[in-house]
């Protein structure tokens, strides 16, 4: 029999701002997947949190999209929602963009990553969870991992690896995607997904086998409800060793803390922190944004573990980087490159503030504008 993991979370209110999730909620959640677990829809599952995130981690025989195990974790938030709003929790019921489930949480509010397999004889997975950032924050660290032998000595040194792995990029604003194989096409793929906001790795993929490697959930909030409703705080799982990656090359590439959009108002550049559970929670400038992995064992079905893989000093430098890095950024206030670009402004006031002026902008052309097409949308809206 195929296992499947899913990983599935939402924002449904938190403690002290957007800060953390309260423990009452994700007592709520847990209700809610121990009676699925007895009912036997579920085999196993592990709750926690990454700053505001209720992070829901379930393995089943159900298969991928399975309507039965979507309608737990919708219950689940449900639940938890409830008690956020008991407790007066800020933004209580945050992702749960509407009232009426049908069969998937996909386009409702909550994210998803989801994979199936064959479990080999021994089964490591490693569970990414981010907080105040974007699906394509992964874009990097995932290239890294399956295309980059400066990270990954298996792709040199491992036949299993050696012949690549295949990318599957997701264009979240046009709704398509497209299958890559690395290394040949290394040069096309970087050239998209060097544009994290709009082309999200979702998928990775074993050249030799089609194995599957790598998922992550790729939900864009605000694209779906059509306006600021807070941040895609991403997921992502990736399975690790005998033919994969080892664990210490796929969280090698979390050891540097690379720029992600996010952050404060979800409308900042900052470095992307990895850090312990215990640390999983915004603070400053409600951020850096920070990613905890967990780390599985995947036996029959059931989730043993986890190990907490970032809580190690190895990765004090990466954080003193992040710190740093954080500091930097701050110093630009309001100025790009820390504010995003008008774009991805999401708490965007920018059009207002052009509406106002608009009468009181005098025309001075100096010259002809003819080269790259200038965006003018922006100015008329
Ligand atoms: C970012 C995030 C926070 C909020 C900020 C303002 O994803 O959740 O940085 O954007 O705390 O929140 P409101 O508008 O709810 O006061
Ligand atoms: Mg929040
Ligand atoms: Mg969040």
């Amino acid at each position: 029999a195929k296992t499947t993991i899913s990983v599935i979370k939402a924002d449904i209110g938190s403690l002290a701002g957007h800060h953390v999730v309260h423990p009452d909620t994700m007592a709520a959640a847990a209700k809610v997947l121990a009676e699925a677990k007895s009912k036997g829809i579920i085999v196993d599952y592990y709750i926690t949190h990454v700053g505001d995130d209720l992070e829901l981690i379930m393995t089943h025989r159900k298969g991928v999209d399975a309507p039965e195990v979507h309608e737990v974790a919708w219950n689940a938030f449900k639940e938890a929602a409830k008690v956020a709003k008991e407790l007066g929790l800020y933004a209580a019921g945050q992702d749960l963009l509407t009232d009426a489930f049908s069969g998937n949480v996909r386009g409702l509010g909550p994210s998803a990553a989801e994979m199936e397999f064959v479990e080999r004889p021994a089964e490591p997975v490693i569970v990414f969870m981010a907080d105040k950032t974007e699906p394509g924050a992964f874009n990097l660290p995932l290239f890294r991992v399956f295309g980059d032998p400066f990270n990954t000595a298996g792709l040199v040194i491992d036949p299993k690896l050696h012949d690549g792995f295949k990318f599957e990029v997701y264009d979240v604003i046009g709704g398509k995607y497209v299958i890559m194989n690395l290394p040949e096409e290394m040069y096309d793929l970087l050239a998209l997904i060097g544009t994290p906001g709009r082309f999200v790795v979702r998928r990775v993929y074993r050249k030799s086998d089609n194995e599957i490697a790598a998922v992550v959930s790729v939900e864009r909030l605000n694209l779906i409800a059509g306006q600021y409703v807070g941040k895609d705080d991403p997921v992502a799982i990736v399975r690790a060793q005998s033919g994969f990656p080892a664990v210490g090359e796929v969280i090698e590439a979390f050891a540097f803390p690379h720029l992600v959009a996010g952050w404060m108002r979800g409308s900042h550049f900052g470095p992307l922190m990895p850090v312990s559970q215990r640390n999983a929670r915004c603070t400053r400038f409600d951020g850096p944004p920070r990613v905890v992995a967990l780390g599985f064992q995947i036996k029959n079905a059931r989730l043993i573990g986890p190990a907490d893989l970032f809580d190690d000093p190895a990765y004090d430098e990466t954080r003193r980087l992040a710190q740093t890095i954080a500091e930097y950024m701050r110093r630009h206030g309001p100025f790009m490159p820390h504010r995003l670009g008008p774009e991805e402004m999401e708490y965007t006031t920018l059009p207002a503030v052009l509406q106002k002026l608009q009468n009181r902008f005098v025309e001075a052309k100096l010259y002809e504008v003819k080269g790259p097409k200038v965006k003018t949308e922006l100015l008329h809206e």
